[in-house]
């Protein structure tokens, strides 16, 4: 059942639930198309609440009966849940409800995957398992009773009880119910052990099908040292005798932190060297920290209400990626992490999608699951760590977790322990959180009697809703170099909180070069006009390893603009800057590697509608194309020796060196491809004896337009394996000519292996297509109706996946009018489509700027 007009849900409207919760009893009789689920839950009278609403969530539900202290009662019911009259003191509800797993598409609430029952609760899920008060501020301990003949039954907390045909779990730490959890299946356990420090013993288990066995190993690894890091770093121990992962095919997401018992997307959590990548493996560490580290940072202390999201998300993928920069390589991963905020957050930053970090409304909060909420809140943390140095956070920290421990809690708590930590004021700090929109930074430079002054200058373009903006606070961390490259100011981090401000260095022998946002020091916009010689100097010498990363990618995206609006050649100092960069074998493979990136078709789209021009995505595909050609011939003598480095002695490792090296040999291979027409790319693929060498190597070959039967021949080999093969599917399409891809994209969708409910086949294609720029952009408009059309189809099945798909068509006003008439019809099309749902209707609506 579905509203016929949409409502808005307000921040400011928020007020507390009239009753609190005692426990919670459920029981589940499972059944694929009948589970019964009977829920007993102690209420009494909320004494901070004013409006006693007796309201419980419920959707899709077929209610059987319930009861109040056991006397029958027959609530009022709608599509949204039920009211019902209740005593003024404690009672106690009773309510059975009918389910239907097995036709639960939408893969929320309880459902079906390969015979196995799972669940996802959050943000919204619980309310379609029963009744019930479906917000994060209402609280309690649960005890779960499944009935079921299956081997295996979990849920959360520590087991209880079990005989033949049920088990008993019961979570002693109070939850909100996005929290909950059940599975059950035919599955088998990976198991292991981790003692806590303070010597609690766990039981750890990672649960797959029977097959999957052989792709555990290394989650299990990463969960272990997960676990230690938290209690290393921030001091914070696991608080249960059981920790379950369990390994699902059909999931939207990457992976959900139910209180002990994570249920993962099998794409972010199995993975062995012959089937996964080096970079599927580097994420699968990342997730399993990000899930597990939310035990403290999202469970213990969880959300207020929907709108304090970045409370638990920001932070801890703030706190995932200081795992892995302590795990792997920190300056690899500050790269990947500003390369990822600018292809994700930045577009959704500066178009119709634009909101703040904690948004104020939402019509589906599904849909706020956002790079914005996650990546850029994680940024929000990184720069108010940087303002109040290593030792303030960690005593912030620790005030959070003490005066927090088992509270649903808001930004402004979050803020008031450092403002109580620190003795500061954060209220223009917290501009971050409200303020959407990149904020884009102007530098000037002076130089006068050996004193070099930086005027730098803010302003963040109107949004969505905020037409105008107050200047924020943004640390710049800034170094200068002399001359010779030598550092004559070591990196200081200048505080801009107004819209103009500047800052003097004095005592300087000789004008420097200035390196301004070290470290990337917080998630703007600079705009430095740096000549060309001075971007190869910082480039040469800059020692601020992402200043010198930073350098490239400027003097690349320069070149590439020159080439594009003024058919210039390839610049020489892009060129040779490269060219000593990669000879110089002190530096890390990896960070080499990163060195022969390019932005990426869409940051150029971006950068050039933000010059004033109307980007052509041909255009854009040629210039690449052009330089990366140039490129391969200017360091051709080098390609050798980059091949020579990149091997890596003994057995497959993912470990951050090994896989350094195959990133930098890989990089070297994309080049020597355009140079030998792919035969170099045919040995390997011959010789390959993991996952990440045989993709890179048919990559190329299918770049090369070679390599049709490489493809026919890794079908044969991996069809049977659905990680891999998601993986057969989305290489044809990034690989393939933009005239072809639409073409190619359309015939993968009628191949019999595709699955399209499945949300990682479909993603595989569909996202593959939208990511391909110049070929989703094609200008017949084949991309934008191939793209329309299935995500017409898949809406009805699974709204969630539908919604976010939508996305793709966000910066449909960067474009000609040709293109833009294009996108809008489809996005109309969509729109108009009978009994949308309520997540792509807000979508779209938002993208069409109705
Ligand atoms: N809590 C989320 C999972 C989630 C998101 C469930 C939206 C329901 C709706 C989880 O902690 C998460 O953030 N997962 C990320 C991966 C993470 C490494 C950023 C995901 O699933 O993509
Ligand atoms: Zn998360």
């Amino acid at each position: 059942m579905r509203d016929a007009a949409p409502t808005t849900i307000f921040l400011k409207d928020y007020t507390p639930f009239g009753y609190l919760l005692d426990s919670v009893h459920l029981t589940f009789d499972l059944s694929a198309h009948a589970t019964r689920v009977t829920s007993r839950i102690a209420f009494r009278p909320n004494p901070d609440a004013t409006d006693r609403t007796f309201f419980l969530h419920g959707e899709d539900l077929n209610l059987i009966r319930a009861s109040i202290n056991g006397t029958e009662v027959s609530p009022d019911v709608t599509g949204k849940g039920l009211t019902a009259d209740v005593p003024d003191a404690p009672f106690l509800w009773e309510a059975q409800v009918e389910i239907d797993p097995g036709n639960n598409t939408a893969l929320e609430g309880l459902y079906m995957s390969n015979g196995m029952y799972c669940t996802q609760c959050e943000a919204e899920g619980f309310r379609k398992i029963t009744y019930y008060p479906d917000r994060p501020d209402v609280m309690s301990t649960f005890t779960v009773r499944i009935n079921g003949d299956l081997p295996v039954l979990l849920s959360n907390g520590n087991p209880s009880g079990k005989g033949e045909g049920w088990a008993e779990w019961t979570d002693p730490w109070p939850k909100p119910a996005y929290l909950f959890a059940l599975v059950a299946g035919d599955l088998v356990a990976h198991p292991d052990r981790f003692t806590t420090r303070s010597g609690r013993d766990v039981a750890l288990n990672l649960w797959v099908r029977p097959g999957d066995e052989g792709k555990c190993a290394f989650g299990m690894e990463a969960l272990k040292k997960s676990m230690k890091w938290d209690e290393d770093v921030y001091g914070r121990e696991y608080d249960l005798d059981v920790f379950n992962i369990v390994a699902v095919d059909d999931f939207n997401m990457g992976a959900m932190e139910n209180k002990g018992l994570n249920i993962f997307n099998s794409s972010a959590v199995l993975a062995s060297p012959e089937t996964s990548t080096d970079a599927n493996f580097e994420r699968i560490e990342a997730i399993i920290a990000h899930e597990y580290f939310h035990n403290w940072t999202g469970n213990r202390i969880t959300c207020r209400d929907w709108f304090q999201l970045c409370l638990k998300e920001g932070l801890t993928v703030f706190r995932d990626a200081q795992f892995t920069s302590d795990m792997r390589s920190a300056p690899v991963k500050r790269i990947h992490d500003a390369i990822d905020l600018r292809a994700r957050q930045f577009p959704e930053d500066n178009g119709p999608l634009s909101h703040p970090v904690r948004p104020e409304s939402f019509q589906e909060i599904n849909n706020f699951y956002t790079a914005t909420v996650y990546e850029k809140g994680a940024e929000v943390i990184g720069m108010l760590k940087r303002l109040v140095g290593d030792e303030a956070y960690a005593k912030a920290l620790d005030l959070y977790f003490d005066r927090h421990d088992g509270q649903a809690c808001t930004i402004e708590d979050w803020l008031k322990v450092f403002e109580d930590t620190t003795g500061r004021d954060l209220t223009q700090f917290k501009r971050w959180y409200s303020q959407s929109g990149t904020p884009r930074l102007t530098v000037s430079e002076d130089w006068a009697d050996g004193t070099f002054t930086l005027t730098l200058k803010q302003r963040t373009d109107p949004t969505p809703g905020q037409a105008e903006k107050l200047p924020q606070v943004i640390p710049v961390a800034v170094g200068l170099l002399g001359p010779n490259g030598d550092e004559v100011r070591a990196t200081e981090v200048l505080e801009l909180t107004e819209a103009e401000q500047s800052f003097q260095f004095t005592a300087l022998a000789t004008r420097p070069t200035a390196s301004i946002l070290r470290e990337f020091s917080a998630p703007v916009i600079l705009e430095h006009d740096h000549s060309s010689a001075e971007r190869a100097f910082l480039l040469a010498h800059d020692t601020d390893p992402f200043n010198r990363w930073q350098a490239g990618r400027s003097l690349a995206q320069d070149t590439l603009l020159r080439m594009i609006l003024d058919e210039a050649t390839p610049d020489a100092d892009y060129l040779n800057g490269l060219q000593a960069v990669l000879r110089d074998d002190t530096l890390d493979p990896a960070y080499r590697a990163l060195m022969l990136g390019l932005p990426t078709q869409s940051e150029l789209a971006a950068a050039l509608h933000e010059r004033g021009h109307t980007p052509d995505p041909m255009a854009i595909w040629s210039a690449v194309e052009t330089l990366r050609q140039a490129t391969a011939q200017h360091v051709q003598d080098l390609l050798p020796r980059l091949h020579s480095e990149a091997l890596v002695d003994g057995p497959y490792s993912p470990d951050a060196q090994q896989s350094g090296k195959r990133a930098l040999g890989s990089a070297a291979l994309a080049l020597t491809s355009r140079l030998d027409g792919g035969a170099m790319a045919a040995t390997v693929y011959a010789n390959a004896d993991n996952m990440t060498l045989q993709l890179t190597a048919l990559s190329y070959l299918l770049r090369a337009r070679k390599g049709e039967v490489q493809l026919a021949a890794f079908y044969d080999q991996w069809q049977h394996d659905r990680l891999v093969m998601d993986k057969w599917f989305g290489l044809q399409v990034t690989m393939a000519a933009p005239e072809a891809t639409p073409e190619t994209a359309k015939a993968l969708t009628g191949h019999p292996d595709f699955n399209w409910k499945n949300p990682n086949r479909f993603r595989a294609v569909m996202g593959a297509l939208a990511m391909n720029h110049a070929g989703f952009h094609q200008p017949d408009g084949a991309g934008y109706s191939l793209l329309a059309g299935w995500l017409i189809r898949l809406d009805p099945v699974n709204p969630q996946t539908t919604a976010r798909m939508c996305s793709a068509f966000q910066t449909w006003k960067r474009y000609d009018t040709g293109r833009q008439d294009q996108m809008r019809t489809q996005l109309s099309r969509i729109a108009e489509t009978p009994n949308l749902s309520r997540d792509t209707t807000e979508m779209v609506s938002r993208i069409l700027g109705a």
